[in-house]
């Protein structure tokens, strides 16, 4: 079947089709119907199955004969590290390790928060959660104490799984001194923590011994003394995961993804967008703290019985531009997956790729990106370096998986630049203005998507129904707003613009420009601030901060913008790359008080802007403008 066909079908039939492709995951009972919409605008996939994610991701390949294939292969320049794992090694581990898990009280529907850098033991603590149906929340390493905290009030988990630390081209991270302020911080449901040592990492669980009075349990020990455990069936609607995004607000939303619906859209996606089957090597280079390393380092390439490699360096710098290459062709990758400014970051250090030349590429068919836009410089660079697809591919956190894409598994449709290409299969997307009304094509509105989402999509926010219905499904009814806005030129290509919202995107990294405010209005100097995000040749977007000071107050500039700058670093992390403050005398603000941050984004990217009627002092937008020429 072709695109247009496989859509028709989706949209006349998704009873048929996904039950269909419901059977590519093998069910303890299997489902009898596809969506229930009972409790719309509430769906729920698969509802009377019953599975296992961890059973179809490792277990069923062993049992099938393929337990001599690799299952993931760990590469890390930053430690100097290269270790594969079969099938059979990676469910050894993660059958010991779910016994260490439920030896600390775990079993199922028990919330685990996972802190932990790119190394194998992060994978086997996520598939070791599944295997006990227990809800793993995976917290990225660059997050910093406070946010930590915030995700375990939220998640309320009982055990913590962590490493001493990571490792950045900089610096060592010590993870252990943030776990101990994160539960100092918190409300204190965790009894457990269990930390991998890492001998490159100062920090041990003995060290920590009666710390925030919790028990530190060293990982290896732990391992030692416990029992293998099976899979625990779960119902499809169990959730698997929480995962935090940021939202606009400073806290963060937990979208909850289901075991039954994640796994079919897992195995869909992988044969249909990705054309990657079993034996063939997927490498996305990302990290598991984000939902790309969630669905296409992690569960993706194990449900589909491939190769997955975990790589724990960066684009440049360990040791080069060329690393991408070489790992490429050590492992003959054949869908490399990662962010466009990855690319951007090699270009500019290597901008005619002499690097890859000294590697061999030919087992490549694909190069797939996401995370944020694709600026069509990027995507004609790599398409004429690789002379391969370059595939853009736009989704996000709640979605799981790509909205548009081009399916290279159904049909290699031509590709545009700056352009995700088409809505994917059970995807139904329309453009819409501020009153619902749906948009000519070349006319750019909000992006919405017509409910039911289909499987492996966002099932709600955690403990947040409400919130979820409030954020995404109220304001235009029977479809989720994905807040960012776009158009479909007239052959149906969809364009990406841009967030109708305060996220941004910092190097593929969703960061809330409300929580950074957050943290810049408790200074003492600061009467009011907004924090935009403006265009950056590498990073695609940078936060910028505008404060306006509290009268009387003369702080020096630069040390001011210093102890601001310290501040989100230490609120934040490391990971909100906040360098950018600027003093201004006013903040453009309409009569009502809503502070103009498009309009200042605009006035700072030099793009045309109109100023709204509704503006309370023009005055304020010539302040913007006159910061500009101060640099
Ligand atoms: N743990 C701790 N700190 C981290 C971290 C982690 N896992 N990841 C990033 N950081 C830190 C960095 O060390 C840096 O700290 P610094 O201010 O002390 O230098 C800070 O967070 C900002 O990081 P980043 O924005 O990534 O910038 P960078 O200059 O270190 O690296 C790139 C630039 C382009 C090489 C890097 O951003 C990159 O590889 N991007 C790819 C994006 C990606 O994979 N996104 C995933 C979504 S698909
Ligand atoms: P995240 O939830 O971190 O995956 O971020 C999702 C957001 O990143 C989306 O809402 C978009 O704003 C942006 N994004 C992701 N992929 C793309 C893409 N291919 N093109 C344009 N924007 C993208």
């Amino acid at each position: 079947m072709d695109y247009r066909s496989t859509t028709e079908r989706s949209i006349r039939d998704p009873e048929g089709f996904w039950l269909e492709a419901a059977e590519a995951i093998d069910w303890d009972v299997a489902p009898t119907a596809a969506v229930d919409a009972s409790n719309a605008p509430l769906y729920r996939w698969f509802a009377d199955g019953m599975l296992n994610t961890c059973y179809n991701a490792l277990d069923r390949h062993v049992i099938a004969g393929r337990g001599d294939t690799t299952a993931l292969i760990y590469d890390s320049p930053v430690v100097g590290a290269k270790k594969s794992y079969t099938y059979s090694a990676l469910l050894e581990k993660v059958a010991q390790f779910a016994g260490v898990l439920a030896d600390a009280g775990v079993s199922v529907g028990d919330r685990v928060v996972i802190y932990m850098p790119m190394m194998p033991q992060a994978v086997v603590a996520m598939l070791a959660c599944a295997r006990l149906g227990a809800v793993h929340s995976v917290v990225f390493g660059g997050f910093a104490a406070k946010e930590l905290a915030a995700r375990l009030d939220d998640a309320e988990p009982s055990v913590i799984v962590t490493a001493s630390g990571g490792i950045e081209p900089s610096r060592v991270v010590e993870y252990l001194p943030t776990i101990v302020t994160a539960l100092e911080l918190s409300r204190g449901t965790v009894r457990t923590v269990i930390v991998k040592d890492r001998p490159e990492v100062p920090g041990s669980a003995r060290e920590l011994e009666g710390a925030a009075g919790v028990d530190w349990w060293d990982w290896d020990e732990a391992a030692g003394a416990a029992t293998p455990h099976d899979p625990v069936p779960v119902r499809a609607t169990d959730p698997l995961y929480i995962l935090y995004t940021s939202g606009t607000t400073g806290a963060p939303k937990g979208v909850v993804r289901d075991n039954g619906g994640h796994a079919v859209a897992m195995a869909w996606s992988m044969r249909n967008i990705y054309d990657v089957h079993p034996g063939d090597v997927m490498w996305t280079a990302s990290d598991v703290g984000w939902v790309v390393g969630h669905s296409y380092i992690v569960y993706g390439p194990l449900i589909a019985g491939a190769t997955t490699v975990l790589y724990e360096g960066k684009p440049v710098g360990t040791p080069d531009a060329g690393a991408f290459w070489r790992v490429v062709s050590d492992y003959r990758v054949k869908v490399l997956f990662t962010a466009p400014t990855a690319l951007r970051a090699i270009r500019k250090v290597d901008p005619h790729a002499a690097l890859a030349d000294q590697y061999d590429l030919g087992s490549l068919d694909a190069l797939f990106l996401a995370g944020e836009r694709l600026d069509p410089e990027t995507w004609t660079w790599a398409t004429a370096l690789l002379d391969k697809p370059v595939v853009d591919h736009w989704w996000q956190t709640e979605t799981g998986w790509a909205i548009c894409a081009s399916p290279r598994g159904i049909e290699e449709l031509p590709l545009r630049a700056g352009s995700p290409s088409f809505p994917v299969p059970g995807f139904q997307v329309e453009i819409v203005d501020e009153h619902g009304h749906q948009q000519h094509p070349l006319t750019e509105g909000n992006i919405v998507i017509r409910l039911p989402l289909p499987p492996g999509t966002l099932s709600t926010l955690w403990r947040g129904d409400d919130r979820y219905v409030h954020s995404y499904l109220s304001a235009f009814p029977g479809f989720y707003l994905t807040g960012d806005s776009g158009y479909f030129d007239r052959e149906g290509y969809l364009y990406v613009m841009g967030r109708t919202d305060d996220i941004i995107n910092v190097a593929g990294h969703r960061l809330s420009t409300g929580s950074m405010e957050q943290v810049l209005a408790q200074h003492p100097a600061v009467a009011e601030c907004a924090v935009i995000g403006v265009a950056d040749q590498l990073k695609g977007q940078k936060p910028v901060g505008y404060v306006v000071l509290k009268s009387g107050s003369t702080p020096v500039e630069s040390e001011l913008a210093a102890e601001l700058v310290a501040m989100v670093r230490d609120q934040i992390g490391a990971v909100a790359a906040f360098r950018d403050v600027v003093v201004v005398s006013a903040l453009p603000k309409t009569r009502s008080g809503k502070i103009l941050r498009k309009t200042m984004r605009q006035i700072v990217d030099g793009e045309d802007y109109v100023i709204p009627p509704t503006i309370e002092d023009t005055q304020a937008i010539q302040v913007i403008v006159d910061s500009m020429a101060r640099g």
